[in-house]
């Protein structure tokens, strides 16, 4: 059983300022809900209720989000303006939070390696937050916990992208093993353009084996001197532990304004409640 799920939270989020400048990127809202709130709530649809955040400075809103307001519970009690917090109670009453703090900004695989003291020795997942997904019947983290107890080793969520796109990805080369999975037989993390593997884009979801962290504690600065969780990947993939897996939904990229902007016109037309 998966139970733990980290999010990196500690990038400074430049492309929005500034209107990042005083608040993180992962509450910037989708709607009337932080952007982060969506990747918790996949994660705890996916069963995953121990949610650990790599977190850094200037994010204490973070944790004050998934906590109890009780001032702000008192004032609207019995007001009708209750119900808006019915989602962020839930994930609250469900999940434990634990945060940890990168202390240098050394790229997304010391990011992932910063929260080993919230993981230990279990297979864990990681949600970037920034890429924002849709499941169709099963949000995307549930189905690759449906792939991890298939395969037992780490899965990456991959999704194909236009070739002149994969530049901005770690990009993985793969043995199909069926229309959906692939075992991964190398991976680049952002290619120089023309020179990508494949088309199959790493999108943020992962769920790694905790011997990653041995490798990732040895793993040398990489692509843009960020230390890379691609490169660590690539280890155990030559062992044959990496599988692929091309999800059924639909992924926003809201590291991006163009991104944010289409998430938000999605979830208006698809997800939006009115509230009276
Ligand atoms: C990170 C990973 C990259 C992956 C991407 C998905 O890059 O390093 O392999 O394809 O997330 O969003 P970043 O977008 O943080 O630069």
């Amino acid at each position: 059983m998966i139970k733990k799920c980290l999010f990196p939270v500690a990038g400074y989020g430049t492309r929005f300022l500034p209107a990042t400048k005083a608040m993180p990127k992962e509450i910037l809202p989708i709607l009337n809900k932080p952007l982060v709130q969506y990747g918790v709530e996949e994660a705890m649809q996916a069963g995953l209720t121990d949610i650990g955040f790599v977190t850094g400075r200037g994010k204490r809103a973070i944790e004050d989000h998934f906590d109890v307001s009780y001032e702000l519970e008192h004032q609207i009690h019995g007001s009708g303006k209750e119900k808006l917090l019915t989602g962020i109670r839930e994930l609250i009453e469900s999940c434990r939070f634990s945060y940890t703090r990168q202390i240098t900004m050394r790229g997304l695989g010391h990011a992932i390696l910063s929260g080993r003291t919230l993981v230990g020795d279990e297979p864990f997942g990681v949600v970037l937050a920034d890429d924002l997904c849709f499941g169709e019947d099963q949000g995307v983290l549930e189905q690759m916990v449906g792939v991890f107890k298939q395969f037992h080793c780490s899965i990456v969520a991959v999704q194909e992208v236009p070739m002149e796109e994969t530049h901005r990805y770690g990009v993985i080369e793969g043995e199909t093993l069926s229309d959906k999975l692939f075992r991964v037989t190398d991976m680049v993390e952002k290619p120089a353009q023309g020179c990508a593997p494949s088309n199959l884009a790493i999108i943020g979801r992962y769920i790694l084996t905790p011997d990653i962290f041995d490798i990732l504690e040895a793993t040398e600065a990489g692509k843009d001197g960020e230390i890379q969780i691609t490169d660590a990947l690539l280890q155990q993939a030559r062992d044959g532990s990496v599988i692929a897996y091309k999800f059924d939904g639909t992924r926003f990229d809201c590291g991006s304004v163009e991104g944010f902007v289409d998430a938000t016109n999605y979830c208006y037309q698809n997800h939006y409640v009115p509230q009276g």
